[in-house]
């Protein structure tokens, strides 16, 4: 926002990530932020506070918090959504307007408006949903897709919420980027909607890939030829391990759990059927690392190449590579875990598990290698002087994203997910 011109102050209840955002350093691992934010504190636009009261004298109040999986439950979490709105009420002037960026089960916008008409704020609700990928975050940010604006239909600040976010998002209009005015309602659904639909396209590559293992197929080259197709298209066709992180998987789940208050739980039944397909890909990589671990395991070593839950990002929530690090270490398989980016996340929420600062540590006299997350510092690596590292040149390419000849020729064992046996040697 800093960025398109706007005099911005970022609200944390985080203390520690309030002080250091104001020193420049971006709390998490994304390309391009880091410079991006010295950029826009230079600009002095941009100001960071941990008190609420700072708010006062702005216009438009953008509410970004998370919404993750309740404990237990697949439903989402609007507590953060709700102590934000509930923080911001006392300082909110007649005709600012609230944005939720957040992704929100269908219906929270409506409630939201009732609590800022309820505490007489004379404030408006709007809902923007936010549609950047981790990794990506910048570009897709000063350059999206489309831009969506939920605004209340029928009452007399539509027009108005309508024209204050179209003076925000000035320079990307001036870019030709689509943007589609909705009610509040679809605004909300459009995000879960697109989620899903991401979310389907993965499963259903990956339900191929369990064809092609049971047939002696090729996953990526049924997704190359079936990708050519216009209509179907190749991107989100990566078959391997599946979808994890902070959104696609509690998204779906989410969806389902609205969908069911809503009376509609069969319309999406075909969600659990994603989410399954998406977890048989981990049980499937523990059941082939174990194999290639020739069922005793004393003495050996297995290297795990990546812990977040795609290339680019240190985020390991709902992670696959993580998930399936942590099930063999659990299962009494020790592993050495490498991530480029991800070591300190991962070791936050998995302490038991070992790392090392290289992927060549991590190789070192491996028995099996497991590459779970598609870092380009996996594909790129020369299989050639890795085979004088590890004990036994046995790799199982989860992401199938290793030259897999390339790999064979340097004497390696190959096994990628979602190639059946007669593309695999024995
Ligand atoms: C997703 C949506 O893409 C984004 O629009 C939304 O705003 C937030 O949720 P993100 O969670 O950053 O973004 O990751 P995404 O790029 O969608 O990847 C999600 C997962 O799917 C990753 O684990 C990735 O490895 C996996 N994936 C992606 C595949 O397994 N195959 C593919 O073809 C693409």
């Amino acid at each position: 926002m800093a960025t398109l011109g706007h005099e911005v102050i970022g609200i944390d209840t985080d203390k520690a990530k309030i002080d250091a955002l104001a020193a420049g350093e971006a709390p998490f691992y994304e390309p391009g932020l880091p410079e991006l934010l010295a950029e826009a504190l230079a600009t002095g636009r941009l100001r960071f506070s941990s008190d609420v009261a700072d708010i006062r004298g702005s216009a438009v109040h953008f509410i970004c918090v998370g919404t993750p999986q309740l404990p237990g439950e697949i439903a989402a979490d609007l507590s953060y959504v709700d102590s934000s709105v509930a923080s911001i009420l006392p300082h909110l002037s007649t005709g600012d307007l609230v944005v939720g960026k957040s992704t929100v089960p269908v219906g929270t916008a409506e409630h939201l408006t009732t609590v800022l008409d309820d505490a007489s704020t004379g404030a408006l609700l709007a809902w923007n949903p936010e549609f950047l990928r981790e990794g990506h975050a910048v570009k897709d940010t000063l350059h999206p897709d489309r831009l969506v604006y939920g605004v209340p239909v029928g009452v007399e600040g539509g027009d108005r919420a309508v024209n204050l976010l179209d003076e925000i998002y000035a320079a990307t209009i001036a870019d030709k980027i689509p943007r589609l005015v909705t009610d509040l309602a679809t605004a909300q659904l459009v995000k879960v909607a697109a989620n899903s639909f991401l979310a389907t396209k993965i499963s259903f590559i990956n339900a191929m890939a369990e064809l092609c293992e049971a047939t002696g197929a090729d996953v990526s080259v049924l997704a190359d030829a079936i990708g050519h197709d216009e209509r179907i298209g190749r991107k989100f066709l990566n078959a391997g391990l599946g979808f994890g992180g902070g959104c696609l998987p509690k998204d779906i789940r989410a969806f389902m759990a609205r969908a069911g208050e809503l009376g509609a739980d069969q319309t999406l039944a075909f969600l659990h059927e994603v989410d399954a397909i998406n977890n048989r890909r981990r049980i499937r990589m523990v059941e082939i690392a174990r194999d290639e671990c020739g069922g005793s395991i004393s003495g050996l070593r297995v290297a795990v190449l990546g812990a977040s839950f795609k290339p680019n990002s240190d985020d390991v929530r709902d992670s696959p590579a993580l998930d399936i690090a942590t099930t063999l270490h659990r299962q009494g398989v020790p592993v050495r875990v490498y991530d480029p980016a991800a070591l300190e996340s991962a070791r936050r929420v998995r302490p038991e598990l070992a790392y090392t600062s290289t992927l060549h540590d991590a190789c070192q006299d491996a028995d099996v290698t497991l590459v779970l997350t598609e870092w380009a510092e996996f594909s790129g690596v020369d299989p050639v002087s890795l085979a004088d590292v590890v004990r036994r040149p046995v790799v199982v390419d989860g992401r199938l994203v290793l030259d897999a000849d390339k790999w064979r020729a340097a004497g390696w064992r190959v096994h990628a997910l979602g190639r059946g046996p007669r593309s695999a040697p024995a």
